[in-house]
Formats: C-alpha cells, structure tokens, sequence
C-alpha cells in the first residue's frame, strides 16, 4: 500500500471503528427502526458511510453528492463544484447527510441548502471529523465522530492531491512543497 509520509497518527484504526460504531447505535436511537435515506457527500465520505451502514440496523438507501472545494491545495476555496448524479427522491423522508469533515463548512452548507429544497421529512448531519474554526456559519452536526486540531489531514476517505484516500487511519501528512 503506498504510504504517505506521516508526521504522526491522530486517530487510530481501532479508535474510529469503535467511534463510528457507536455513531451507528447513536443514529439508531434516533430513527428507531425506521427507514432513512443516507446521502455521501463524495468524495471523502465514502469509508466512513460503508462502516457506518454496515453498523446501522435500520431501512436504509443510500445516495451521493460530488462536491469538489479543494482542487488540490492544502487550504479550502470557497466555491463548491458539484458534478451531477442521479440524486434519491427525498421528498418526506428522513435524510441524514455523511460528510468526512467540517471545515469552512462550505461543502455541508451546499448539501444541506440542496437536501432542504426538496423537502424532506427531516434533514440531519453525520461528520466524522470537526475542525475548530472562529468564523464558520453556525452548522448544525447532530452527529459528530470527533473533535481534532486545525491541522490537515489524511486517511479514511481524505486526501492529499487524490492520494492517501486508503489508509485506515487519520494522520498528518507530512507535506513538502
Ligand atoms: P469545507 O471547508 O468544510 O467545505 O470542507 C470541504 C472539503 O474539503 C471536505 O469535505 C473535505 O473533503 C476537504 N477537507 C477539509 N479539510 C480537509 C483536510 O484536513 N484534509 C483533507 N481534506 C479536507
Ligand atoms: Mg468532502
């Protein structure tokens, strides 16, 4: 498996499948038994939604969002591209959008303001990972896998320049311009 150089670990591989198990029993708790229409926000969502609803004892279907801010820089532009695809009827259903991370919190913003214009039942967040950051628009995320350092990262879905995507941990990479 190609291997970043990593500055260090920040979240284990046994911590985030206990993390997002629990995540799992977290969600179902709140849709109990229910059906829920689970939508990934691609691409960096794409691990942790296949943990999450391999976890989830509930009705579930499944859809996605391409979103793109980054374009390969290691700083978020505000500008989000989406590249359409197919897109579930979510019309009086209960839909909770998976994302990787909090960041300016401009892609969740684009996925919520997209999801609530076609009336669901009920809209919620699921992010793995939240950064702190003093400006953001206040975003709900009713459902949060860990709290971790302004710092980027790598691993479990996340990129650098489209690669790392594959390692079963979060790290920092170790970046040299
Ligand atoms: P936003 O700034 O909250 O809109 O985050 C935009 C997107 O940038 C996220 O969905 C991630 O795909 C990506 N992103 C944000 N922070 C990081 C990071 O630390 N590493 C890798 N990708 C990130
Ligand atoms: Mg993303």
């Amino acid at each position: 498996m190609p291997r970043p150089p990593v500055e260090r670990v920040l979240i284990p591989e046994p911590r985030l499948r206990e993390r997002v198990e629990e995540l799992a029993r977290e969600i179902e708790a709140e849709y109990r038994g229910g059906e829920l229409v689970l939508i990934s926000v691609l691409k960096g969502s794409v691990l942790f939604l296949c943990d999450l609803m391999k976890h989830l004892d509930l009705d579930v279907e499944i859809g996605f969002l391409y979103l793109s801010s980054y374009r390969g820089q290691t700083s978020p532009q505000s500008d989000i591209q989406e590249y359409l695809l197919p897109f579930p009827r979510i019309e009086g259903r209960h839909v909770l959008l998976v994302e990787d991370i909090l960041d300016t919190g401009a892609s969740l913003k684009y996925a919520l303001d997209k999801c609530a214009a076609l009336s669901p039942r009920s809209l919620k967040t699921c992010v793995l990972l939240v950064k702190p950051k003093e400006n953001r628009p206040d975003i709900p995320v009713d459902f949060c896998g860990f709290r971790i350092p302004d710092e980027f990262v790598v691993g479990y879905g996340l990129d650098y320049r489209e690669k790392y995507r594959q390692l079963p941990c979060i790290a920092v990479p170790k970046i040299e311009e």
